[in-house]
């Protein structure tokens, strides 16, 4: 019954401020609510990536050249995926998930459009540093980290990711990032905090997963959605706020919160180019190009050692 992510769980409950891990949000209805934000019209990052590489596609392909053993770490549905290698043809894709049964269906659909590729799903995570099978082909390889994702750890996390990364693309290789940039403010903050409310919704679904997993009573609606930007860390913070006093319960323990105390849920940090370039730097890539859309908002940037 006493499984070790409950410790972590109520260790992160039960400090001040206290803290759940992002990586609860995606229970199903997280994954679809999350689906769904990417859809909002206040959610520009997914849509400005993707208008990246469709204008500057043909350049960044030039930039990568074709045949290489693609790498996508947390690579889902590979809608990206499909973008990208409509435009490099790699010889090879492997695709790297958690959540492994998911993830093979989407590599299956890729192959199936890509024939002459070599598709392949790993269940795996990157943070924790994973093992490519080793019969793939010598070709360069390549890591395709979209999204913004990794503006969802701090710097010296992000900065070890980028290191396994670099590992991975070994000495020939190299790495296509999406980052998002910093911006007006009130452009930001409605990305994290839509008219709708999908994202709020978002982020009190993590309450009810927790229910599940540790037997806690949270009730939803007695937390605020609250995001805003931090300009001292240059990142947009999530968090929870209680509406009115909160006793929460779980087997073995409690935890009280006064009105207006927050639960903080997520970070997502906005590098500009020159700070995430200095990153990239010290984690062993050294050269880096970067594409932008027209009003500087997001950048898809190459990087290789
Ligand atoms: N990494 C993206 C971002 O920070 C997507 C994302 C992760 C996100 N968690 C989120 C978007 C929570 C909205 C809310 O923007």
């Amino acid at each position: 019954m006493y499984e070790p992510r409950h410790a972590e769980i109520i260790e992160g409950l039960t400090r001040t401020p206290a803290r759940i891990s992002p990586k609860y949000f995606y229970d199903e209805r997280g994954s679809k609510l999350f689906e769904a934000i990417t859809q909002l019209p206040e959610y520009y990052p997914t849509r400005t990536e993707h208008a990246i590489l469709e204008q500057s596609g043909p350049e960044i392909a030039r930039a990568i050249g074709s045949g290489c053993t693609l790498i996508e770490p947390g690579a889902g549905s590979c809608a990206k995926a499909a973008v990208l290698c409509g435009l490099i043809a790699p010889r090879c894709f492997v695709g790297v998930d958690i959540s492994a049964d998911y993830l093979s269906e989407a590599v299956q659909r890729l192959g199936a459009r890509f024939p002459a590729m070599d598709a392949r799903a790993l269940g795996g995570d990157i943070t924790r540093g994973i093992h490519l099978p080793d019969d793939l082909p010598a070709a360069p390889r390549l890591v395709f980290y979209p999204g913004s994702s990794i503006g969802n750890f701090d710097p010296p996390s992000a900065l070890a990711l980028l290191r396994q990364m670099r590992a991975l693309a070994r000495d020939d290789g190299g790495l296509l990032i999406g980052i998002d940039l910093p911006k007006d403010v009130a452009v930001l903050e409605a990305a994290y905090d839509d008219a709708q409310g999908v994202t709020a919704q978002f982020n009190r679904n993590v309450l009810a997963h927790l229910n599940r997993l540790i037997g806690s009573d949270f009730e939803t609606d007695d937390w605020r959605h609250r995001a805003f930007f931090n300009p001292e860390e240059s990142r947009i913070e999530m968090h929870l706020e209680a509406c009115v006093p909160v006793d929460v319960h779980w087997p073995g323990g409690a935890r009280a919160f006064a009105m207006g105390e927050r639960i903080h849920t997520e970070n997502s940090y906005k590098y500009s180019l020159d700070r995430f370039c200095d990153l990239l730097a010290q984690a062993g890539f050294a050269r880096a190009r970067a594409w932008q859309d027209a009003r500087g908002w997001f950048a898809v940037v190459h990087a290789q050692p």
